[in-house]
């Protein structure tokens, strides 16, 4: 499939076959495309959580407008951002930098010192609602992946955040949850999967300036 079929193929799915469970390396492989998303510096301001036990997965459809997909799908994905971002997540991601490219500090000073100015910049609200974006690209990225392998997903905004937070216990570790992901594979009476796609004609989106 070219990458435009693989677009028009995921939906986000509103039911999910509960029997059908993503095998480990496939759940590997979308979760490495997390990882492999384009962050703003590269500092990855967020952590996934993985949410399999099935109790918990109840409580939180409790929480989510009791969405089906929240417990049906094989895997719940949550983005949690990191509430604080301060100059120490910038030193490890410069130590991590030099380790991972054999480099010398030395030569990430400049590099290190921008990151921080820009930052410094920013109240600590603007630092968050920065961090949030740089989740919503990882789900971009993951949306994307989970098409290219065939496997089915929901983007979830509609949680209530506060209480997500309380279950996964997220506020002692500095995190606050953004968006969730239900990943699987649909269910074949998912009335969605036969609906045409609804978007705007091209022209009311682009504009080009040539
Ligand atoms: C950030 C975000 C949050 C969403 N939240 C929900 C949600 O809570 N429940 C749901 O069923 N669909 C949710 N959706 C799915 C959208 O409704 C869907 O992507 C849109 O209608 C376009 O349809 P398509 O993705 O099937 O092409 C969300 C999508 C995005 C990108």
């Amino acid at each position: 499939m070219d990458i435009l079929q693989i677009l028009n193929w995921r939906y986000a799915t509103k039911k999910f076959n509960p029997e059908k469970k993503l095998d480990e390396k496939k759940l590997a492989v979308l979760l490495e495309s997390v990882n492999l998303s384009a962050t703003s510096y590269g500092l990855q301001p967020f952590r996934l959580l993985v949410i399999e036990n099935p109790a918990l997965r109840e409580q939180l459809r409790a929480v989510s407008g009791d969405q089906s997909q929240i417990t049906d799908a094989s895997h719940l994905l949550v983005f949690a951002v990191n509430k604080g971002l301060t100059s120490a997540d910038v030193d490890a991601y410069i130590n991590r930098i030099a380790e991972v490219r054999g480099v010398t500090l030395d030569s990430l000073e400049a590099y290190r010192t921008k990151i921080k100015t820009s930052m410094a910049a920013r109240s600590p609200e603007e630092l968050f609602q920065w961090a949030a974006r740089q989740a919503y690209i990882a789900l971009g990225f993951l949306l994307v992946a989970c098409a290219a392998e065939e496997v089915d997903a929901c983007p979830i905004e509609g949680i209530r955040k506060p209480e997500y937070d309380a279950l996964l216990g997220l506020e002692q570790k500095g995190y606050s949850t953004m968006v969730a992901a239900a990943i699987g594979y649909r269910a074949d009476d998912d009335k969605y999967q036969f609906k045409l796609k609804v978007r705007k004609e091209s022209s009311q989106i682009l504009d080009f300036y040539r």
